[in-house]
């Protein structure tokens, strides 16, 4: 939710730590801290808004140092003011600290604290925290931090500065992830690894329940229980070229247009002779695949819908009971759930709050747990053990687009192998689906090269204020994609429903306000859907059809089209959504929306 970024070394701490902030923006942004150590006095500035007022703010002072901390933050407790941006301080200036996550029994601590007559400046959970370690420290940090844990419940993050201790700082992980670095003097610690690739790709993500003590010499890895710990560093194969937004205006465009290249790198090695071929990858022996009676997908978001498309194929190919899942719900429902199940956990990011904890159920319920990822070292990789990997490369924008298409590719071959194991996918089908598969990226590249087209169709329903998105069967998850790439970047009203639904409520909705956008290609149900559009129209709603190119029938239906090449129907969502991710974009952009960082949202979902 929040970004942290902290430096230690010989460089000026308030450029590295800012552009560290800027680069983690995307993970909160109404307001932003920043605090700088000189010895042993710490100068403090903080702001509403974005980091570049945090930046100007702090042109215009004096605050310097080799050492220092700094968020970005997406409100939780307490509203939006700069009271309540972090840092935060304890009232005898001993400790400055920030924080990721909730704590949850900051009430009960905060009353302890008002008790003895101690006044808060903020609102928020945070502040309680560094009054704790405050008046638990002595002369001995980690002592302080230890019995502070001790007392905190909830999920944080919090980078912590001492003001009589000068050459170091303190990180500390339970929950919300934190990744920190070391390379030449200098020691970084970031929510994302994205910010210290500037620097170095060598990094150490912090376990829960894990203190760091940051210097000029290195790291010092300790557990909760006091226990040194070997701090070991990891080589990540990022750099810092791919964080950057180059030519283009926002992320999302970049990322909608890197997704050609997503696809090549997530298939290959996994696509080979015309074979799908995950061996290396898969962690259960055919022997296991054999036996598993079940098959769930969980996931939040986009993410869930990759997995519904996954289910989809999962219901075809496999001859396995399928559940897909928002994990939110699967964590608290009583989901028959053993040995004989594979669970899929699909996250992006790996760190979303709801995914880990329903993986962390499945895997006591003694489910076969695979994560399905972009961040092979996340929590979720963590958790799970076995990762299958989207190699979509670092995604900044909000809006998830290019990871959207890592998974369908990932999860593709997922299915299909299980398939496979399991007797259902019949050779002369694989080689089919294979063949189609390598050539999905340049058939992803021919739609994104009319991307202009749907710029124009876009400006023609610029007035309008909600969209009815519908598709059915394996198309009724691209219609959700695609309502919600429109609500979340535009927000504009847009909701999804299954094309056979819409008699049973939602066409009561309709008029020439309210257009259908009807995702249609030429599968085996392309008729019912056309029934669908039919009656859509007989009610005057304007209908925007993504359909198989060739197709001119479906014309005949529409007040606007975009059409993509034609594809085995299984592989229909790779094309289909890419015409929504567009349309989104270029609305958004229309009607001037903050495209990267929409209002109330925060790209990683790390709190419940
Ligand atoms: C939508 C979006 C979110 C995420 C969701 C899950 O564009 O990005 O809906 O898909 O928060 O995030 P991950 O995949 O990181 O678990």
């Amino acid at each position: 939710m929040c970004g942290i970024m902290g430096y230690i070394g010989s460089r000026d701490a308030a450029g590295i730590v800012i552009k560290g902030l800027e680069c983690l923006e995307y993970r909160g942004y109404d307001s932003a801290g920043i605090a700088l150590a000189e010895g042993h006095k710490i100068g403090i500035s903080k702001c509403v808004g974005s980091v570049a007022n945090l930046k100007a703010q702090l042109e215009k002072c004096s605050l310097n140092g080799k050492m220092g901390i700094g968020h970005t933050r997406w409100a939780t407790h307490g509203g939006v003011t700069r009271e309540n941006a972090h840092p935060h301080v304890d009232p005898d200036g001993r400790v400055v600290l920030i924080h990721n996550g909730i704590i949850e029994n900051f009430h009960e601590l905060g009353e302890e604290f008002a008790q003895k007559g101690v006044r808060f400046a903020s609102e928020t959970d945070t502040e309680v925290a560094a009054f704790l370690i405050s008046s638990l420290y002595r002369d001995d940090p980690l002592l302080a931090i230890r019995e502070a844990c001790a007392r905190l419940r909830g999920a944080f993050a919090f980078v912590i500065l001492f003001a009589d201790i000068a050459d170091r700082y303190y990180c500390v992980r339970k929950g919300p992830s934190l990744v920190l670095g070391a390379a030449g003097g200098e020691a970084f610690c970031a929510s994302d690894v994205t910010a210290l690739l500037p620097y170095t790709n060598n990094v150490l993500f912090m376990e829960d329940e894990e203190i760091a003590e940051l210097s000029a010499e290195g790291i010092s890895l300790y557990g909760f229980d006091g226990a040194r710990k070997e701090a070991r560093l990891h080589l990540v194969d990022w750099d810092a070229s791919m964080t950057s937004k180059g030519m283009y205006p926002h992320f999302m465009l970049k990322e909608i247009e890197e997704q050609g290249n997503v696809l090549r790198r997530t298939l290959a090695g996994r696509l080979e002779g015309g074979v799908i071929n995950l061996s290396a990858e898969f962690p259960f022996s055919d022997e296991d695949a054999r036996l598993f009676r079940r098959i769930h997908f969980v996931a939040c978001g986009t993410s869930c819908h990759a997995s519904a498309v996954a289910g989809r194929l999962a219901d075809r190919y496999t001859g396995l009971d399928v559940r897909v899942e928002a994990a939110s719900e699967y964590r608290y429902g009583n989901v028959v759930c053993d040995e004989g199940t594979l669970a899929v956990f699909v996250s992006q990011s790996g760190e979303t709050a709801d995914t880990l904890a329903a993986a962390r159920l499945a895997r006591i319920k003694g489910a076969r747990c695979l994560a399905v990822t972009n961040v092979v070292s996340s929590s979720l990789g963590r958790e799970v053990g076995a990762v299958l990997e989207l190699r979509a490369g670092p995604e900044i924008g909000v809006a998830a687009t290019k990871t959207f298409m890592g998974q369908l590719a990932a999860l593709t071959l997922l299915t299909l192998w299980i398939g496979k194991q399991k007797g259902f996918l019949v050779p002369q089908k694989e080689k089919r689906l294979c063949a189609e598969m390598a050539r999905l990226p340049l058939k992803v590249e021919d739609i994104l090269a009319q991307g202009e087209d749907v710029r124009k169709i876009a400006e023609r329903y610029q007035d309008l204020s909600a969209f009815l998105f519908i598709g059915r069967g394996i198309s009724y998850p691209v219609a959700m994609e695609g309502a919600l790439k429109l609500k979340e970047i535009s927000y504009v009203h847009a909701e999804a429903h299954a094309a056979g639904e819409m008699k049973h409520g939602p066409i009561a909705l309709l008029d020439k306000r309210m257009p259908v956008v009807a995702v249609a290609p030429r599968d085996g149900i392309y008729e019912k859907t056309l029934s669908s559009i039919q009656e859509s129209r007989a009610r005057k709603a304007p209908i925007i059809t993504v359909a198989s190119r060739g197709d001119k029938d479906i014309r005949r239906f529409s007040d606007d089209g975009f059409f993509v090449p034609e594809t085995e129907e299984e592989l229909t969502p790779f094309l289909t959504v890419i015409p929504l991710q567009l349309f989104a974009y270029h609305l958004a952009s229309i009607l001037g929306r903050e495209i990267d960082r929409p209002r109330n949202l925060a790209k990683s979902v790390t709190v419940e």
